[in-house]
């Protein structure tokens, strides 16, 4: 592929050493995970106001609850893939400065060896408390639904829903980490919801290289768009970045 070509050739010119990775449903499609926004995608088939508002939750929590029982289940049964792999190599090699910025829930980036990791929609296996907001990590299912804490409130995911605000900290340092870099990786991501897209609207003196089979609203704020598969593609470009910085 030509562009990868490219792609690569910049790398072994510049050898970026500050790198973000900004991660969608689309890294973990080859895990088969659905993506949200895709043909069979998980707002093709189901209402986002009635299983991911606050609303939602207070309306009906057994029925939200069950949609995230559903999709534990699912993801507990996937495994991380190549993309998932290879960023958590990248972010081991000690010349690098790397900063892993999702926005999926599923914990494959943490299963595939990535350590620190921005969620920026927060985590399918951590449950809060509605009242007293603690959170805390939740593997396994649970055996009634919809789950109370200790205190007597419901417990639910510890995940952002359409019409809350994003962790600030965690916007933040994502935020801080685009504008710092000198390569930001777009990987997955249809880059409609906001804030997470206007994220690459911080990057400075950083290049943007996309990767998605699909063009999206971001791509034209991209230096590179690679149409390919997360999975084909970031393992070559980790392994381009490893070798330029060694
Ligand atoms: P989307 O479902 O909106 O977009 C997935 C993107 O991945 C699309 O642009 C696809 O073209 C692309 N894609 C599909 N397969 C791919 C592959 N193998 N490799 C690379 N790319 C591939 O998912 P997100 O952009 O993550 O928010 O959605 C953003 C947010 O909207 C989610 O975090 C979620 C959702 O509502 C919340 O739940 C708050």
């Amino acid at each position: 592929m030509k562009i990868l070509e490219e792609v690569l050739e910049w790398i072994r010119r510049h050898r970026p050493a500050r790198i973000a990775v900004l991660t969608g449903a689309g890294v973990s499609a080859d895990s088969g995970i659905p993506t949200f926004r895709g043909g069979d995608g998980l707002w093709k088939q189901h209402r986002v106001e009635q299983l991911a508002t606050p609303e939602a939750f207070s309306r009906n929590p057994g029925l939200v609850w069950e949609w995230y029982e559903w999709r534990r289940d699912r993801v507990r049964l996937a495994s991380p893939n190549a993309a998932h792999l290879a960023i958590a190599e990248l972010q081991r090699h000690p010349k690098l400065d790397v900063t892993l910025i999702t926005q999926n829930v599923d914990d494959l980036h943490r299963r595939a060896g990535s350590r620190e990791i921005l969620e920026l929609h927060g985590n399918l296996f951590r449950v809060r408390c509605s009242l007293e907001g603690h959170v805390r990590q939740a593997e396994e299912a649970f055996s009634e639904l919809p789950p109370a804490c200790p205190c007597g409130a419901l417990l639910r995911p510890d995940v952002v829903w359409f019409g809350e605000p994003l962790p600030a900290r965690t916007l933040e340092h994502a935020a801080e980490a685009a504008s710092a870099c000198d390569l930001l990786l777009l990987a997955g991501t249809s880059g409609v919801v906001y804030p997470a897209a206007g994220l690459v609207s911080f990057v400075r003196r950083g290049v943007v290289v996309e990767i998605n089979p699909s063009r999206t609203p971001l791509t034209d704020q991209s230096a590179w768009w690679l149409e390919a598969s997360a999975s084909a593609v970031l393992p070559v470009i980790v392994d381009g970045i490893r070798s330029a910085a060694s």
